[in-house]
């Protein structure tokens, strides 16, 4: 399985902050934001990840991440040059992604929740056949695809934006898809807006039947992080149960350890590197396994 995480667009709703800078490099709390959608992958178990960037903000992404062999990892980057849309990840990704299924993951949403890793888990492994989206009830589906489904939880409509929503179920930005993706995007047209919609790409899913929903209970926080308002609670949210635990969030070097992808000394060089911060001193005091 090969991740993608979606860092590109222009952020125009942060104004004026993304003026000079990556929305997805701005801070939730105590990290970039990107570090969220990136350890969602990561507690997926996916260790291969591309990274959509724009021209201007490549560099920063490459000094934050490089090419990942701290984590483990193998990250590789890709320039989209003009915000065409969610789906042109697969046009852009097309000898990333090679023969394997691929998991997408939007840069602005932060998933955190009892049961998460193992749901993540399941839903990348084995043979994959068909698309996985996940669903969250939310108060305001208008702004999001929203997807309707019947009473064995099967789906039965998607649509984009809706001004009248059927349900108040909002597909997240995550989507799992076998390989047959990289095909079925190029049959897309752009929209009224000139984007290459993610809904369309999933009603062509929906259409031979094999749309998969599974859908994200209420144990679960799925927050974007779009606008400064939007921005702010996810980094309250972050702050108060970081406080309240002692335990970080979406904190990528004991994520790889945790999986066995780096080991204590890897540890310890990402702890003396951030010293001057609780994130460095928290990396310093996690427990080591005996190697
Ligand atoms: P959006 O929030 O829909 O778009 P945006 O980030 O450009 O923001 P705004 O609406 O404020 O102008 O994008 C969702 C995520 O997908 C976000 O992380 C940016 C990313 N994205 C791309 O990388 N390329 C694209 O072409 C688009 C549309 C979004």
């Amino acid at each position: 399985m090969k991740g993608i995480v979606l860092a590109g667009g222009s952020g125009t709703r942060l104004g004026p902050l993304t003026v000079s800078t990556s929305k997805q490099l701005l801070p939730v709390y105590d990290k970039p934001m990107i570090y969220y959608p990136l350890s969602a992958l990561m507690l997926a178990g996916i260790r291969q990840v591309e990274i959509i960037t724009t021209p201007r903000d490549e560099a920063d992404f490459r000094k934050l991440l490089g090419d990942g062999s701290q984590l483990g990892m193998k990250l590789s980057y890709v320039v989209q040059t003009a915000p065409r849309g969610i789906a042109d990840a697969f046009i852009l990704c097309r000898d990333f992604i090679g023969d394997s299924p691929v998991t997408l993951i939007l840069g602005d949403n932060l998933f955190y929740g009892h049961g998460l890793s193992e749901l993540l888990h399941q839903s990348v492994s084995g043979s994959i056949a068909g698309a996985t989206i996940f669903s969250y009830h939310v108060n305001n589906p208008r702004r999001y695809g929203v997807v309707s489904v019947d009473k064995s939880g099967r789906a039965t409509a998607l649509v984009e934006k809706p001004q009248m929503p059927k349900s108040n179920l909002a597909v997240t930005g995550l989507y799992v898809y076998d390989n047959t993706v990289v095909d079925r995007v190029r049959v897309l047209s752009p929209s009224a807006r000139n984007e290459l919609e993610i809904t369309d790409l999933n009603k062509l899913y929906l259409q031979d039947g094999s749309l998969r929903v599974v859908p994200l209970g209420r144990g679960v926080a799925w927050l974007d992080t779009g606008t400064a308002q939007s921005l702010l609670e996810a980094s309250e949210f972050v702050r108060s149960l970081q406080r309240r635990q002692g335990l970080q969030i979406a904190c990528i070097e004991e994520i790889a350890y945790r999986q066995g992808w780096i080991g204590s000394a890897d540890l310890d060089r990402a702890a003396k590197s951030f010293e001057s911060c609780d994130y460095g001193k928290y990396l310093d005091r996690l427990p080591r396994v005996s190697e």
